[in-house]
């Protein structure tokens, strides 16, 4: 085994969600492993703070709302010809189907599902991907299991595994690769938002064997599904819940 295999020198990368948690990580952890990085978000300033803190040179950062498609298109077109993808970018909204509204629908539905497919869509459609490129979205253990008051955020990441699968089929000719990672709860500024909302957080702890995860955790998957070392994987779902979903 080559620990070479797992090194990013010479791709690029591109992020969305980088200006914060996972989406951020990611971005830090590949630069750490020599690619050259794309980093997206709404919020300047934390994104021009995840452009400082990338080790190494030639980084950009590219402002986009993924809910505008003008500037989904804007960030396509910016990308240039891109070996890596990470959809991160994504938000958690809480609420019984009982009192679930059309807007709420919408408003998950949109930014966890549409902004990912067609920020794809319109890379691919440029040939923007290069050949053995690798393209990861950030489903959720929510995918998997039922916990009231998150079906419309679980319906969200469950469509993304599908359609995953159904791309992977569609680019494997070019020997581009599409996966998803499930992280199960990570300590984030979105764990904060949902603890506030729904739950106590020691008594959840309680059902993870090996505890929350880390950003990290998932950065370190992130980079391996990025890498050569991933060359064999495609269409695959990585469920990564410290033992929550076997306990
Ligand atoms: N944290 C967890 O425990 C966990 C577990 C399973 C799956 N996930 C998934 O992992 C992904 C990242 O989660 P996280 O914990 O890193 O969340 P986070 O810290 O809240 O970050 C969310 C990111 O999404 C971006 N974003 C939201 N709406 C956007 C929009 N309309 N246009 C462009 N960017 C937008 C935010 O950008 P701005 O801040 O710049 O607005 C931010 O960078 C999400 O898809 C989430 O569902 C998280």
């Amino acid at each position: 085994m080559s620990v070479e295999a797992f090194r990013l020198d010479g791709r690029t990368v591109l992020v969305t969600g980088a200006s914060s948690g996972l989406g951020r990580r990611i971005a830090i952890d590949c630069a750490g492993m020599g690619a050259k990085l794309l980093v997206s978000g709404r919020d300047a300033s934390r994104l021009a703070d995840t452009l400082a803190n990338l080790p190494g040179e030639g980084h950009r950062a590219i402002e986009a709302d993924l809910l505008d498609g003008q500037a989904l298109q804007r960030l396509a077109r910016e990308a240039g010809v891109i070996n890596g993808l990470v959809h991160s970018a994504g938000i958690s909204r809480l609420a019984p189907i009982r009192m679930a509204t059309r807007e709420h629908l919408s408003e998950v539905w949109k930014i966890n599902y549409e902004a990912p497919v067609l920020l794809t869509q319109q890379l691919l459609a440029r040939n923007q991907v290069a050949p053995d490129g690798s393209i990861l979205f950030l489903s959720s253990i929510a995918a998997f299991i039922g916990v009231a008051g998150v079906g419309v955020y679980s319906g969200s990441k469950a469509a993304l595994i599908a359609t995953m699968r159904c791309l992977a089929m569609e680019v494997v000719k070019r020997r581009i690769r599409v996966n998803c990672l499930a992280p199960a709860l990570v300590e984030s500024p979105l764990l904060e938002a949902t603890e506030k909302m729904v739950m106590s957080i020691e008594t959840t702890k309680a059902d993870y064997p090996l505890g929350f995860g880390k950003a990290e955790d998932v950065a370190n998957a992130a980079v391996f599904f990025l890498s050569g070392a991933s060359r064999w994987i495609t269409g695959a779902t990585l469920v990564m819940d410290g033992g929550l979903t076997i306990s």
